[in-house]
């Protein structure tokens, strides 16, 4: 049978990786997996405790509100007056979704049709690339590359925004959405204010929205307060963010996260959402409630984990001839093929590592072409297992200096 949106999907090259490590370990390998970005720390003590508290009172196993409980939205909107200093109205700027990659889906069918076109950076996580050509639009993508390569800063923020007006100006129709995510899955980059007040300028100007996905809200190194987009001026004209409980909060399964911003955006997928779901399980909903008001610095925690990690195997990575700078934030190392395997493309790079080092790792070229060359860690193992990967990657790329 032939399902069109499905047949003409690329293979998820994930997939590939993904089942050899299933192989390596059936066959007896320990392999040390730093493929899927899928959260190892526990969740709040907090967060267990009140959702087995609250699943015991009947009155919670019924249908609830999709665009969640007021008491949830309040907290969300605390914990952005307190971090970034954003003030948000909790009954009309911002809506629960389950977690983000449902709510930026489906806010995709809400700003996009058939003929529209997005700008989309490449690589990206792959909802930011099938996100608007599931709603039928077309991908304007801005190549993202130098921003492994320079780092963050002023030279990447001059490219990056030279790409975006080539996006804009090439081609018809013009484009109605931007897409951007910061700290950046996969390569780690990071951006301040003034960039983020560039965007909002841009978009203003050319009546486009915004939409900045925020998974990695509090995953910023040295100090670094990763910027709102909703900080800058004028933001909630044209702007909205994706707020995720996920990464901050560990808490991938519980599936919470939150449009918040400009009030029409939001407001439309509310109305979407009633037609498609009766929102989260009310437990999971009071549960991550309590856990922004009273557990509102394990963020921090987290952060200091994937920070500890990241450092860990950059220094182990270095010292087996595989030189890597630090990325600004989120839980992932992004890296170039070493030289003296630039010849093998990532799929191929990474389908041997597994075999020869049994270390998994995310191909580049996942995140969209303008991947390619490059391979992803993820910080998901403790550093006692990625010092083992960093002794087993030793081992296997024996052409490394
Ligand atoms: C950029 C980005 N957005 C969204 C998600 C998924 O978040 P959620 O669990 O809230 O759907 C991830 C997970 O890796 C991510 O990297």
């Amino acid at each position: 049978m032939e399902f069109r949106r499905i047949t003409n999907l690329p293979p998820y090259v994930f997939t590939i990786i993904n089942n050899l490590k299933i192989e390596a370990r059936r066959a007896g390998a320990d392999v040390i997996d730093l493929g899927f970005g899928n959260p190892d720390i526990p969740s709040p003590r907090i967060a267990v405790d009140k959702l087995r508290e609250s699943a015991e009172l009947p009155r919670n196993h019924r249908y609830s509100m999709s665009k969640g409980l007021p008491k949830l939205r309040q907290a969300i909107a605390g914990y952005y007056r307190n971090v970034w200093g954003v003030e948000l109205d909790p009954e009309t700027e911002i809506t629960n979704t389950i977690g983000s990659k449902e709510g930026f889906s489906h806010l995709m069918w809400v700003l996009l049709d058939r003929g529209d076109a997005a700008i989309v950076p490449s690589p990206s996580y792959p909802i930011h690339i099938y996100g608007p050509l599931f709603a039928g639009a077309d991908l304007r993508q801005v190549p993202m590359r130098s921003l492994a390569d320079v780092g963050s800063g002023e030279e990447f923020t001059e490219d990056f925004f030279a790409r975006l007006h080539d996006a804009w100006e090439i081609g018809w129709p013009k484009p109605r959405v931007l897409v951007i995510s910061f700290p950046h899955n996969p390569t780690g980059a990071t951006v301040d204010l003034p960039f983020m007040q560039r965007i909002v300028d841009f978009c203003r100007e050319r009546e486009m929205v915004v939409v900045h996905d925020f998974a990695y809200a509090d995953v910023g190194f040295d100090g670094h307060q990763p910027p709102s987009i909703l900080q800058a001026e004028g933001a909630k004209e044209c702007a909205v963010e994706l707020y995720s409980m996920t990464k901050s909060f560990s808490m991938a399964g519980w599936r919470c996260a939150f449009l918040l911003g400009n009030r029409d955006v939001v407001q439309a997928l509310v109305k979407l959402k009633t037609y498609l779901d009766y929102g989260m399980f009310q437990p999971v909903q009071i549960a991550a409630t309590v856990t922004i008001n009273e557990a509102a610095d394990f963020p921090k925690e987290v952060c200091a984990t994937y920070e500890r990690r990241c450092e860990t195997l950059i220094d182990g990575l270095a010292r087996i001839g595989w030189n890597i700078p630090k990325p600004g934030g989120s839980m992932f190392v992004w890296a170039r093929i070493p030289d003296p395997y630039a010849e093998q493309d990532s799929v191929e790079f990474c389908s041997n590592l597994v075999r020869d080092a049994s270390v998994a790792l995310s191909p580049g070229v996942g995140f969209g072409p303008g991947g390619e060359g490059f391979v992803r860690f993820a910080l998901i193992e403790n550093e006692m297992r990625i010092n083992q990967g960093v002794r087993n990657l030793r081992r296997a790329l024996t052409k490394l200096g």
